[in-house]
């Protein structure tokens, strides 16, 4: 039996900032503001820091295996750590991509060797591999393409469609952009020649007309459906509509960038679904604020700056932003725009909860003892060349963030600690607790 103490920090919980002592026992969080006597190991001080819980993100790319240039598992899992993150779900367009068993024991493998911090796997669909994703158990949800981006997983057919939301169990989470009306705009644009085409091509319509088709689905055969990275008003209308089972997420670079940052920012912020107006990006934090969003992932998606400095369309869309996700949350509070029990809904909670994580979500006795110590009021100033995920450059190069995360701790293990990081292989498989479908 081990006891650590984490001594007069701020607490921060979806409803509110408490200042407690934090006892932890054997990586579990066992009581907050235990008496004075108690035994303990070891003692951090976290007197005028605060305590947040230890984010998850849905939805990363780590390129592991096959696209190991860009980021890998142990790189990925680094910038999690330093941006607060303590677990992450990790989408299926490696190469080869998530599609079969195999591939997903090998992606397990790797990332018992590689992880410091906790990690989850999604299954891909391929449209003829529905009999797999009926019986796979070990995966945190089945990813669908409904609509192409990045790699060639594409489910575009309803018939095809249509089977995996009749057959399978697991939560499903779908990239939602119609393909046709993506072609279509286009075709009408000679496929593009300047980058701000882009969100003409991938416009707030082909999203919304898409997320309709996929919460239909989800609606009929009353299966679990998370609406992946909303970047419009029109999807968050259709959200609106919703049954009960269906979520959805916001992700940073939809919340801090619109299409009026492309003269200053070019492909550096091309993503799919791509940029939206100002207008948009309101309205995604509205529905954040409305809980028509519940939870924020960051869609970190790593591309070299060779790779993005191809002229558009050759440049891939992604954008790496795991490393800053804290700090740019904290910034944003410091700017009125939330509040710190919000980011501990959004990131935590309501991810655990969305996911059916074991163990995992906050600050409460039982709970895994995933957190990050946060100075609020130091700053952070971010750099190309100095980042920690392999592709080394970052949309908010240049910018002083308010927030400095000083440790990040998965299940009472230090795994970030002022630039340090635990040995790969100290993260370990999110476990589910798995409703009906
Ligand atoms: O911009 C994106 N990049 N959107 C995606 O859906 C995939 C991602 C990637 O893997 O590069």
């Amino acid at each position: 039996m081990s006891r650590l103490l984490i001594r007069g920090g701020h607490c921060v919980r979806p409803d509110g900032v408490t200042q407690e002592n934090i006892l932890i026992e054997d990586g579990r969080f066992l009581d907050f503001d235990p008496p004075a006597t108690v035994h303990t190991d070891d003692v951090i001080d976290a007197s005028g820091k605060h305590v947040f819980p230890g984010l998850i993100d849905d939805q990363v790319h780590f390129r592991e295996p096959g696209l190991t240039h860009k980021e890998d598992l142990r790189t990925g899992s680094m910038a999690a750590a330093k941006g607060g993150v303590t677990a992450f779900m990790e989408m299926p367009n490696t190469s080869p991509n998530t599609t079969s068993a195999g591939a997903l024991s090998a992606k397990l493998a790797r990332a018992k060797r590689s992880c410091v911090v906790d990690y989850g796997f999604f299954a891909g669909a391929t449209g003829e591999n529905t009999a797999w994703l009926r019986e796979e158990t070990r995966a945190c949800g089945i990813k669908i393409f409904i609509g192409s981006s990045t790699g060639d997983l594409l489910v575009d057919e309803q018939e095809a469609l249509e089977e995996i939301f009749a057959q399978t169990c697991l939560p499903i989470a779908a990239h939602c952009e119609d393909e046709t009306l993506v072609r279509a705009n286009a075709v009408a644009l000679d496929g593009g020649r300047v980058i701000s085409d882009h969100s003409k091509i991938r416009n707030a319509e082909a999203a919304a007309k898409s997320a309709a088709r996929t919460i239909d689905l989800a609606r009929r055969h009353k299966h679990r459906f998370h609406l992946l990275h909303v970047s419009s008003a029109a999807e968050c209308d259709v959200l609106r509509e919703r049954p009960e089972w269906v979520t959805a997420e916001a992700c940073p670079h939809h919340l801090f960038f619109d299409t009026t940052d492309y003269a200053r920012l070019g492909s550096r912020v091309q993503m799919n679904p791509a940029l939206k107006s100002p207008e948009d990006r309101e309205a995604v934090w509205a529905a954040l604020h409305d809980g028509t969003i519940e939870l924020l992932a960051t869609d970190h998606a790593p591309h070299t700056l060779e790779e993005k400095d191809q002229p558009y369309p050759g440049s891939p869309s992604g954008l790496p932003s795991i490393e800053w996700l804290l700090p740019l949350m904290i910034d944003a509070a410091s700017d009125g725009r939330c509040t710190f029990e919000q980011i501990a809904a959004w990131g935590a909670a309501n991810p655990a909860k969305v996911w059916d994580l074991k163990g995992k979500g906050g600050l409460k006795p039982g709970l895994d003892a995933d957190f990050s110590i946060v100075d609020t009021e130091a700053e952070s100033k971010v750099q190309d060349g100095s980042q920690v995920t392999k592709c080394n450059w970052s949309p908010w190069h240049g910018s002083t963030l308010r927030g400095m995360v000083c440790s990040t701790w998965v299940r009472g293990l230090r795994a970030y600690h002022e630039g340090q990081f635990a040995d790969p292989g100290s993260g370990q498989p999110l476990q589910y607790e798995r409703g009906e479908a």
